[in-house]
Formats: C-alpha cells, structure tokens, sequence
C-alpha cells in the first residue's frame, strides 16, 4: 500500500511524512511544486530512503497527478499544498486563487478519476484527506463560543476565501460523486521547519538577529495553537477512523493573544540564549501597523474528535513552544538558508523599515 501526499515538502507536510515514516513502512509519493515555502531540506532525514518518492509538480497539473495515480496506486491522498499565509494572499491574491482553489479542483478531478476505475475492495479503502484552516470560520468576538464543525464559512482574508472554496469542493466531490473524503480544519500550528514568515518562527529569527519583534496593532488578537505534531497524529487518525464525508475541528485548546506568545518565546529565549547586553529579547518588541482585515479571534472546539475517534494532542503549549524554540537554536543552519534569496524581497514588502 501507498499514501499520496500533496504539500509534502512545505511545514506541515513535511512533518506528517517525517512522521508517517517514523511510524509505519507504508510507502509516501510526495508531490510539491517547491514554491518559496518547499523545502527538501526538510525532508534530508529520509534522503535514500526508498519508502519515500519525491515528485517535483503541481497539483493543477491533471496529467501529471493522473499518471502518479496510475503508476502508484494510492489508497489515500492527503491534500496539504496551498498558499497558507494571509498577509502574501493580501499583497498577491492570485497565487492563492490559482493552487487552493483551481489547483484542488483539478486534483479532485484527477483522484475522480481514478476512483471510478477501482475495484469494489480498493474503491472502499480509499480516503481523499484535504487539510485544511479553522480561518474559513471567520473571527470570533471575545465570549463567543470556539468553531465548531457546524459555524457558518466567514472567511474574511483571500487566504481563508480560497481554502473555504477548495473545501466546498471537496465536500460537493463527496455528495454528487460519491468520493471518498475527509476534512481537517485546524487551528494555528507552531514547531519544526515552520517558514519564518509567520509569527512564532518569524519572531525567534528576529529576535537572535537583534531585530525587531513586529506586533500587528495592538496584540491582542487570539489565536489557538496545536503543536505541528499533534495536528499530524490527528491526521493519521482521521485517516484511519474518520466518518466518510464528514469534518473534523483539530485544536489543542491553547488560545493565546499574540503578545502573550511573543513574551513567552521572549522569556524562553532569555533562558536558552540569553543576549549579551544582558537585557530582555522583549526590548525588541515593536508596533506596527496593522494587517489589513485582521481576524480578531480563532478557537477551536475540538471535542467532536476527541469523542468521536478518541484523539488528544500530547504537548500543551507550554511543553510544544520550549521543544519549538530548543529546535529553531539547533537548527540555525537551516534557517539560515531558507532566510537567504528570496525571504529578504518579502521581509522588505512586508515590514518596510522596521526590520
Ligand atoms: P506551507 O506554506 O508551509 O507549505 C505548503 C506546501 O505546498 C509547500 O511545500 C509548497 O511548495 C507546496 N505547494 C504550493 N503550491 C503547490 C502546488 N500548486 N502544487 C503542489 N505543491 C504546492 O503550508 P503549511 O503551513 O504546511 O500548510 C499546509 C496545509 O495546512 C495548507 O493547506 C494550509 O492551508 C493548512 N493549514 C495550515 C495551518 C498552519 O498553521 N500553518 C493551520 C491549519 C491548516
Ligand atoms: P500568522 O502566523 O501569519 O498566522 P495567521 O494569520 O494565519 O493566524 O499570524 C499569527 C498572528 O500573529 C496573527 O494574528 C497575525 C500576527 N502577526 C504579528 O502580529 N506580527 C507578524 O509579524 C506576523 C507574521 C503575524
């Protein structure tokens, strides 16, 4: 047996496959069109591993995505490539409208097909997994109660307007067609190979950089953050166990406002590699303006897959953001290279002078 990953070079994908290799020999296709946010370094650890089979491609690309098919004889795909962050989908929407809505449109087309020309027994194992973002729910006000699988979509950014139309695709795949799948809507992941243009990696970089630690507004926007690992057994057991057609919310419960994460990565680096002057990190903290239509709150009620298929995420914040930051300084010579090049054209769009 095979999985067909799509996504798998980027931060989440890349994790679910170093981990579904850890765990198990079924072999992984990986197909990543290696934009800025791909990444083979993350997946160094498996180079001459014959279980994993990198694929450079996009998943717009039917021919492409039906021959894998066909060579490889999947029984599941899980769907993790997209352009995933917001403030790129502000500058240039495009992109976004291109790989998470056309690009999932044309590898369901493709998985359709190969579908309908399975036998009875291959046909009943298949699983079409798409990943994707608790932001297709839309902001929360501060007492209203966390997402569930239920909330009207309110996506409010290019980013979540496009993940919320792959995910009615995938769903009308399921209802006129009868494929096979599953949806994952999860909350903010943080940990290992994260690109440093969101927030938790993103500040660390700065911060051991001696830069300034970018605060949108005022801070006080919620976010709920799952450790990238949690979200990838939560996957595999969707995967295994999960009602067919049905969505699951996957979350840690850790709401947190951003300055509050930004302090506590302060204190933890102030511990772990404390500057030479002696002061804070947080004296690098700075305010900027902020992100045009900013989501004010995210939270997640993950309670259906917990009761439903028994998951529970196995770091709490606390124990996820020290492994994080313990990574992020063991690992400098990767974040080195993928600050290189290109990074440096965004941070200058992005953050103007303040970096
Ligand atoms: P990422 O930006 O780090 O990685 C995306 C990967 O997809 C990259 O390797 C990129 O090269 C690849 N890719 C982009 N366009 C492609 C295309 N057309 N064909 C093939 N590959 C392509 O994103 P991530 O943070 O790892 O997110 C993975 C998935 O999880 C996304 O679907 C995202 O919406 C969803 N998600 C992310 C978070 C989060 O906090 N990062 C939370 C919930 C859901
Ligand atoms: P981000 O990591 O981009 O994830 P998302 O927008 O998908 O939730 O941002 C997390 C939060 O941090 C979000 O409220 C925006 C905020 N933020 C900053 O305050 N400064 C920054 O430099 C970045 C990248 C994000």
């Amino acid at each position: 047996m095979t999985i067909l990953v799509t996504g798998g070079a980027g931060f989440i994908g890349s994790n679910f496959v170093l981990d579904w290799l850890a765990q198990s020999d079924e072999p992984v296709i990986n197909l990543d069109a290696l934009t800025y946010a791909g990444n083979l370094e993350n997946l160094a650890a498996l180079d001459g591993d014959t279980r994993h089979t990198f694929i450079k491609g996009s998943i717009d690309d039917f021919d492409l995505v039906s021959r894998l098919l066909a060579e490889h004889q999947p029984r599941a795909v899980v769907n993790f490539a997209a352009e995933s962050h917001v403030d790129r989908s502000i500058h240039g929407p495009e992109d976004f409208i291109q790989t998470n809505i056309v690009g999932t449109f044309r590898l369901l087309e493709a998985v359709r097909a190969y579908y309908g020309q399975l036998g009875n027994e291959a046909k009943n194992a298949f699983r079409f997994l798409h990943v994707s973002t608790d932001e297709v729910y839309g902001s929360l006000a501060k007492d209203d109660p966390a997402f569930t699988e239920t909330h009207r979509y309110e996506p409010n950014s290019p980013y979540s307007a496009s993940k919320a139309a792959s995910d009615h695709l995938v769903r009308a795949y399921h209802h006129t067609y009868g494929l096979p799948v599953l949806t994952t809507n999860c909350s903010n992941n943080y940990g290992p190979y994260h690109f440093p243009e969101k927030l938790i990696p993103l500040v660390i970089h700065n911060a051991l950089a001696g830069k300034p630690l970018p605060i949108y507004g005022d801070g006080q926007q919620i976010r709920d953050w799952l450790y990238v690992k949690d979200h990838c057994s939560a996957i595999r057991r969707v995967l295994e166990a999960g009602k067919l057609g049905e969505v699951y919310n996957v979350g840690g419960w850790n709401e947190k406002p951003n300055l509050d994460v930004v302090h506590t990565l302060c204190a933890i680096l102030d511990e772990l590699s404390p500057r030479a002057d002696g002061h804070s990190y947080k004296a690098q903290i700075t305010f900027v303006q902020d992100r045009p239509g900013h989501d004010r709150r995210y939270a997640i009620d993950a309670s259906k897959l917990e009761r439903e298929l028994g998951w529970k995420p196995a770091e709490t914040f606390e124990t996820g953001i020290r492994k994080t930051v313990q990574w992020y300084l063991d690992n400098q010579a990767w974040v080195a290279n993928v600050t290189s090049g290109a990074y440096k054209q965004w941070v200058g769009k992005q953050y103007g002078s303040c970096t």
